[in-house]
């Protein structure tokens, strides 16, 4: 039942977000943050683009049949194979929402459709039509709208609706927008579509001046009532609006908005860390939110007025978005019920297999180090058990590096299925040895496009965290790697970005020839 007074959250941190340079998420991480987004109690998932590739389809296929109490939506061109594709993907969501978008704009028409605002028009009509008859309920974006001319926006969402169109997006596709621009240009589609009651108008914006949240914000004071936007941001360019300050916004200016959401804002935290550490993207510590100093109190002057009254300083509680320290820390002695609980509470949902693989890797961890912090966990469970893709082709069995002042050395063994690959190498350093001696055992010779190491705690127990980005032609892949040695937690994130070279690749049914030479790039 629509409520005026609710603001929906749209999120496509799945599908949008993913765009962002370097970013690739597998199936299986995929899972776990619509999960998380479930526990957000996010109104709309945007879980991918089932008609992009084999593997968006099934990441969305997947989330429609395990993710409950959340409608999951899949976008579509208004193609008719793309809107059958996403009906297919959507066919057991508990609600499902088929989300077509064509481009509004003169630029755009022109040039990137070459098509004419009547042929624009009427592939609107036909494919909201169909899709109608295929999902629950049928959202439509006009594609750079904020760059489209008015009266044209107000007639292809009149013939949206009427074709059945439960929700009109007015993306902001490049971030071109201003607020006070926006709001009025919001106003006036409102105003001049004039939709039967119940339809929803919703917005979607870029960041690429910044201004996507304020925006966001100026939208819904203009009448919309579903937000569209990512996690942390996360997102192409700029990125997109950030759901978590949008939402902090509505709550905490309540009093201007006089809007309420149905998110549950103690899990902004826990997902965003979620997010941030299974795409690589890192949250910066003065991050609106969810940053690490979004509520740290540096300066003296504030630390007092904080101590004598919270709200001298504080317009937020780092509770209400989920943001407390780590009161407890795991050792040898904890058992998997308190393991269990700790993964709880840091935003993961582990099926039995991945639990008890998690605690395995674990208890072997407790001995290596006395206690084990939630960053070393966190470490655990994204890079060694979530990180692993299905089709995980090399792993490494052992290794050894030998470190001199101008050349290290280092001989590795990799099991392919069960062929045994060993070789040695020379480099300026240890991770550079191993790194030579991997692309020799497997006669693979990927570019590196990034490489970092951190770690998991300030502490000098801490586990070595390596991400580590590899291209081979079109496809790139990131993987990662966590051990207390960062040699080997810099050869895991090696040989794990290669297996997701070919996930990536066997989903978009590029060919990478098994060895030898032609593998050279
Ligand atoms: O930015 C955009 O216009 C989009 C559409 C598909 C809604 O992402
Ligand atoms: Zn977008």
């Amino acid at each position: 039942m629509f409520d005026p007074d609710r603001v929906t959250f749209f999120d496509t941190t799945l599908r949008d977000g993913e765009q962002a340079a370097g970013v690739n998420l597998n199936a299986v991480e995929k899972l776990q943050i619509a999960k998380q987004l479930a526990a957000l109690k996010i109104d709309v998932i945007e879980s991918g683009f089932p008609a992009s590739s084999p593997g968006d389809f099934e990441c969305v296929q997947t989330i429609a049949r395990e993710v409950q109490g959340v409608t999951v939506c899949g976008l579509a061109r208004t193609k008719e194979a793309d809107v059958r594709s996403a009906g297919e993907a959507l066919k057991s969501a508990e609600r499902s929402r088929i989300h077509v978008f064509i481009a509004t704009s003169p630029i755009h028409m022109t040039h990137k459709l070459k098509m004419t605002p009547d042929q624009v028009l009427e592939e609107a009509r036909t494919s909201v039509a169909l899709a109608g008859t295929l999902a629950d309920e049928v959202e439509f974006s006009a594609e750079d709208a904020s760059r489209s001319d008015l009266d044209f926006l107000i007639r292809i969402f009149k013939e949206a609706a009427a074709a059945g169109a439960a929700i009109l997006n007015i993306p902001d596709t490049v971030g071109y927008a201003v607020p006070e621009q926006f709001a009025r240009f919001v106003k006036n589609i409102i105003d001049g579509v004039a939709a039967p009651q119940g339809v929803i108008y919703s917005v979607h914006a870029h960041n690429d001046l910044g201004l996507a949240v304020a925006n966001s914000l100026a939208a819904v004071r203009a009448g919309v009532r579903q937000v569209e936007g990512t996690i942390n941001g996360m997102g192409e360019r700029g990125g997109n609006a950030a759901i978590e300050e949008v939402v902090m916004a509505l709550k905490t200016r309540a009093d201007i908005y006089g809007l309420t959401t149905g998110l549950e804002t103690t899990r902004l935290y826990p997902v965003s860390r979620l997010v941030s550490r299974l795409s690589g993207v890192v949250v910066p510590p003065n991050k609106a939110v969810v940053g690490a100093n979004a509520f740290a109190h540096e300066a003296g002057i504030h630390q007092h007025g904080v101590l004598a009254h919270r709200a001298t300083y504080e317009i937020m509680k780092a509770e209400d978005v989920g943001s407390v320290p780590a009161v407890m820390v795991l050792g040898k002695h904890s058992g998997r019920h308190a393991f269990r609980d700790r993964l709880e509470t840091l935003g993961y949902q582990l099926d039995n297999e991945q639990l008890s693989k998690a605690f395995d890797i674990f208890k072997r961890l407790c001995d290596e180090k006395k206690d084990v912090t939630d960053g070393d966990i966190e470490a655990i469970i994204s890079d060694q058990v979530l990180a692993v893709t299905p089709e995980h082709r090399y792993e490494l069995r052992d290794y050894a590096v030998g470190v001199g002042a101008g050349l290290s050395t280092a001989t590795v063994v990799i099991y392919r299925n069960d062929t045994e690959l060993r070789d040695a190498g020379t480099g300026n350093g240890p991770i550079d040895a191993a790194y030579n001696a991997i692309k020799r055992a497997m006669n693979f010779y990927p570019l590196l496009e990034n490489f970092s190491i951190r770690a998991t705690s300030p502490r000098s127990d801490a586990l070595g965290e390596t991400i580590v980005e590899l291209r081979y032609g079109q496809v790139t892949a990131q993987g990662r790697g966590a051990a207390t040695d960062v040699v080997k937690a810099s050869i895991q994130a090696y040989i794990n970005a290669v297996n997701r070279l070919y996930t990536q690749a066997a989903a978009r049914a590029i060919k990478i020839d098994d060895p030898p030479e032609a593998n050279r790039c």
